[in-house]
């Protein structure tokens, strides 16, 4: 393969090289030693026992026995590919990201997956997906580790390791697979009901999409871009297939999941390499950067909740195109690397305090995942810019890097670090004032409110989403063996709409409660509806 170009500190630039171990016609041990027989061991005479001395044995073995590295503790079964997003420009008012200036062309990397299941898991399950997209731009690269929900369980990033706990597994049985039918996930989410909303989500027709290519995708929280002359404005992201809303209906989930457990990631390797490249528009939605963080009355801090696209429309502001699948699943898709902080000048965080713990988490748990800290020289890893950092030596380190003084400035060999040009830099920060206020373990008083946005998404619903949605809670909840686990979520339902309660209980055979809060006044939102969702330009 073509060797790496490296800058003279060693740096790495360009495309990953080609990786070792497929060089030559013959085959050859790890040091590049002739074989010339891989089928039988060294022995002691045929029938005797096999010799310690025989290295190629023991390098072949010793090197299988570690092939596996730990599944990812979420999202560990996924399917990724290769594209390129193009820019429409549309974005440039707002932020000075070059990768969205118009026409810019970048390169991808995609990873679907579901949330809770194994590896080795059905694609079908009722769950959220993981939507996860690298761009490599050459400003650095841009992780939108998205989901295809707008909305997440909790608020507060303290309590994703409770979530988890309680969606995986129960830990004596090992039950379930999927995110359904357990007593431990309706306890929590009937416990902490600022989940009611994302599990309304969970179990509607979104829970099962007919493919990933029929998939919405949602940054979920809300990002602060800053344009060239450093004014700032908070947005939402969100990805529009160009299929429409797709899903399957609970008979067809069921059957795929017997028939053909690989039926996501078959759809999609099937349709890039039959040129039927997969679509979605990039958009944003604008919101003024004003000191409460609030758009019509909505905590845009609060990752449990939308804003309805009637009162902030999704604005285009670019395409993706998936064209090519990977050449080796583990090389790429299982070794992919995404985390919210890899962020490229002209997109900033904000004070959501589930992003702001997720901004720790991705790189601690990689470390253990991909084995230290050297993971993004990775080859699917690598980004497509200049790379040139202070960070040496480690587990796998593979760059060469030279001179004598590891630290910049330096009057040694280390040159200007910071020289005058034109060039945007990231991490510079918005000064966003932070309040004088006392420390805390405590959410806004907004936060409080866990009902009114379920109820939106219920009453935006068809009558055939709404049987669905009935279906589905009737059936998760009748495997509940804790009939108290059932009455306290029937009484979040009864919070969030009667209709919907009663036809639940009825299906339990259970009473229906009365409504402990008052029900909350919103209008429907059409766009919320999956039927009749289309490519937003045709
Ligand atoms: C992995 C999305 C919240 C921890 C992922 C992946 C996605 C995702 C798409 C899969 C990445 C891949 O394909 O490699 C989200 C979304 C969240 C959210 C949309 C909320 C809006 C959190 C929070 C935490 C967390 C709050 C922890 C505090 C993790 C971890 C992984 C992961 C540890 C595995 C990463 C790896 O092994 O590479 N998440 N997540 N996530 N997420 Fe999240």
């Amino acid at each position: 393969g073509a060797p790496e170009t490296r800058t003279p500190t060693g740096a790495r630039t360009g495309a990953p090289s080609t990786a070792n171990g497929q060089q030559g016609t013959f085959l050859t041990t790890s040091q590049g030693a002739r074989l010339r027989d891989t089928d039988h061991s060294l022995k002691a005479g045929p029938r005797g026992p096999v010799l310690l001395q025989d290295h190629h044995l023991r390098e072949k073995i010793t090197h299988f026995d570690h092939e596996r590295i730990p599944e990812r503790v979420v999202h560990a079964r996924g399917a990724g590919a290769h594209g390129v997003f193009t820019a429409y420009g549309t974005a440039e008012a707002v932020t000075r990201a070059g990768f969205l200036r118009k026409g810019r062309e970048t390169d991808v990397f995609v990873r679907f997956s579901t949330v809770l299941g194994s590896r080795g898991s059905a694609d079908t399950v009722r769950d959220t997906r993981g939507f996860a997209t690298k761009f490599y731009t050459d400003e650095g690269t841009f992780d939108l580790v998205g989901n295809n929900m707008p909305v997440f369980f909790i608020q507060d990033a303290i309590k994703f390791p409770d979530v988890i706990h309680a969606g995986k597994p129960h830990p004596d049985r090992e039950i379930p697979q999927a995110q359904s039918a357990h007593d431990t996930f309706w306890d929590f989410v009937s416990l902490h009901t600022e989940a009611q909303h994302h599990t309304m989500w969970n179990m509607s027709d979104r829970g099962i999409p007919r493919s990933f290519r029929t998939m919405e995708g949602f940054g979920v929280h809300s990002f602060r871009l800053v344009n060239s002359a450093g004014e700032t404005v908070l947005a939402k992201f969100h990805w529009k297939p160009r299929l429409g809303v797709h899903s399957l209906v609970w008979e067809e989930a069921q059957l795929l999941g017997g028939i053909d457990p690989d039926f996501h990631r078959r759809d999609l390797y099937d349709a890039i390499e039959a040129g039927a490249y997969p679509e979605w528009e990039l958009g944003i939605q604008v919101f003024p950067d004003i000191p409460e963080e609030t758009f019509a009355g909505i905590d845009l801090l609060d990752p449990t909740k939308i804003v309805p696209e009637e009162l902030a429309p999704v604005q285009p502001v670019g395409k993706l195109m998936l064209n090519r699948t990977p050449t080796n699943f583990f090389a790429e898709t299982e070794q992919v690397a995404f985390h919210v902080g890899h962020l490229p000048p002209g997109i900033d965080v904000t004070n959501d305090p589930l992003l702001q713990g997720r901004l720790f988490s991705y790189v601690d748990t990689q470390l253990t995942r991909l084995g230290g800290p050297n993971f993004s020289q990775i080859p699917i890893n690598r980004p497509h810019a200049a790379v040139n950092d202070m960070l040496r030596d480690g587990f796998h380190q593979d760059a060469v890097h030279a001179g004598v003084a590891p630290y910049r400035p330096n009057s040694l060999d280390g040159g200007n670090p910071f020289p005058a040009g034109d060039a945007e830099h990231a991490f510079v920060d918005v000064p966003v004032t932070v309040a004088e206020a006392p420390k805390v373990r405590a959410n806004p008083a907004s936060f409080d409110d866990h009902h009114s946005q379920a109820r939106l998404f219920w009453l935006s619903m068809s009558p055939v989403e709404k049987e669905h949605i009935v279906r589905a809670y009737t059936f998760e909840l009748g495997k509940c063996y804790h009939q108290a686990i059932k009455e306290r979520q029937l009484q979040s339902l009864a919070n969030i709409d009667p209709v919907l309660c009663a036809q639940v209980a009825t299906g339990l055979g259970l009473p229906a409660p009365e409504p402990t809060v008052p029900l909350a006044d919103v209008a429907p939102s059409p766009a919320l509806s999956q039927l009749g969702r289309q490519w937003p330009t045709d």
